[in-house]
């Protein structure tokens, strides 16, 4: 375990993943997507400001709500001079993912519903299963099959 003193203003990536509980590898990854930022070190070490903390906090609870990345960095990169979240941004952030939430909630019920008619069955049908063509999205393309490879290809490019 890594001491880090209550009054220290920087982390190396080591201390952040300690204090944060998330893997080094991820916070490298979140750093190259550019959702956190680090400056570096006459000897090429990374330190992150104490506030990346909170930063990182507020990602991965995003993510648990199933935000993609990009969303999560879009509402990083609205907050003002880059700054970290605050309490009443994450309250707005949240309430205007909830909806969206809802959504997937509702899609996920229909596919359980749907999933259900399929336990037991196995016949991937297009014509009777809704998993295997949702709402007859194929059948609105017109008669005949509609899941052929139609790309042109030649002899190297084909197997
Ligand atoms: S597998 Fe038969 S209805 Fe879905």
């Amino acid at each position: 375990m890594t001491n880090v003193a209550w009054n220290s203003r920087e982390l190396s990536v080591g201390q952040l993943a300690e204090r944060s509980g998330v893997a080094v590898s991820a916070l490298h990854f979140y750093e190259s997507k550019g959702l956190i930022a680090s400056r570096r070190t006459a000897g090429n070490q990374r330190r992150y400001s104490r506030d990346t903390l909170r930063r990182v906090a507020f990602i991965r609870l995003s993510q648990r709500l199933g935000i993609p990345l990009k969303t999560i960095k879009d509402a990083l990169a609205e907050l003002p001079e880059n700054r970290t979240p605050t309490r009443d941004d994450w309250a707005r952030l949240s309430a205007a993912w909830r909806g969206e939430l809802d959504d997937r909630i509702e899609q996920l019920q229909r596919l359980r519903d749907d999933l259900t008619d399929c336990i037991g069955c196995g016949c991937l049908s297009l014509d009777r299963c809704a998993l295997a063509n949702p709402q007859d999205r194929l059948g609105a393309e017109g008669p005949g099959a509609r899941r052929i490879d139609t790309r042109i290809c030649t002899p190297t490019t084909c197997r």
